[in-house]
């Protein structure tokens, strides 16, 4: 499937990979995000071995510092996206220090980010790819410009803010979830899909069930996006 859709698309095939509480939260309010067993962790782990590119943006930075790398298998790495559109992580972030010959990383700025900025990513070997003149980078002009340098699937790790504008582009062609046996509650924790949503339900985005596993008191869910219109 995933063949067949950058073949008629030319953009990256992308992923949204996370593990949800029952109450739809991906970490609690203080930004824990340990809701996966070792279990799913593997499996994650497997996926990101399957795509070009990890995909997250700069509040999962700043919050878990992740390595964003292959722990339980062989591989031979893949980029690291941040999509931070002022270049405002630390040169210090793990993302850019742990073994960037294996994970290259790129970060996603707009137009407008600090030329001097820019070069001292660019010292540490970072790539910095410019979408966009407003606030926030242009994850449409963005993604079409990781195309043309060979990325042509996605893993999307979030958090929610990023996971929002994703779906707002109608970018995310399918969802891996996992549901984890909490409940934690909290108007401001994050939750797997943030930002302003949708007004009706009419514009929200259909996705179709491909599969549904259950493991001791997790549930595994995959979707993928399908015919807008079938119900
Ligand atoms: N359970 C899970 O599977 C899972 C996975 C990942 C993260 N998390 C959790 O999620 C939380 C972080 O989520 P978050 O929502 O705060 O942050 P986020 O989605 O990781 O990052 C959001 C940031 O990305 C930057 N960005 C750049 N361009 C953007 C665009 N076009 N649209 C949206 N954002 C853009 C923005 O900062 P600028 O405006 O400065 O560019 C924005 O504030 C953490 O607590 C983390 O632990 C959980």
């Amino acid at each position: 499937m995933a063949k067949r859709h950058m073949k008629e698309n030319k953009r990256p095939y992308i992923i949204l990979s996370a593990a949800m509480t029952i109450d739809g939260k991906i970490a609690t309010r203080m930004g824990d995000p340990e809701l996966s067993d070792e279990d799913d962790w593997k499996t994650v782990h497997k996926l990101r071995t399957e795509v070009d590119a990890i995909m997250v943006g700069k509040g999962t930075i700043l919050n878990d510092n992740p390595k964003l790398h292959i722990k339980y298998y062989d591989h031979d790495g893949y980029y690291r996206i941040v999509a931070d559109s002022n270049l405002s992580i630390s040169l210090d972030s793990k993302v850019i220090r742990f073994k960037p010959d294996i994970y290259p990383t790129c970060i996603l700025a707009t137009e407008n980010a600090n030329e001097r900025r820019i070069k001292q990513f660019e010292d540490k070997n970072v790539k910095v790819i410019k979408a966009g003149n407003g606030k926030r980078v242009n994850l449409y002009e963005a993604i079409l410009k990781l195309y043309d340098i060979g990325i042509h699937s996605i893993l999307l790790e979030g958090g929610g803010t990023l996971n929002w504008s994703m779906f707002k582009h109608n970018l995310v062609d399918e969802i891996r979830l996992t549901i984890a046996p909490w409940v934690i509650g909290g108007s401001n924790s994050p939750t797997l899909v943030d930002g302003i949503g949708f007004e009706k339900m009419r514009m929200g985005l259909r996705y179709k069930l491909s599969n549904l596993k259950q493991r001791n008191n997790y549930v595994i869910l995959n979707y993928y996006r399908g015919d807008a219109n079938e119900r």
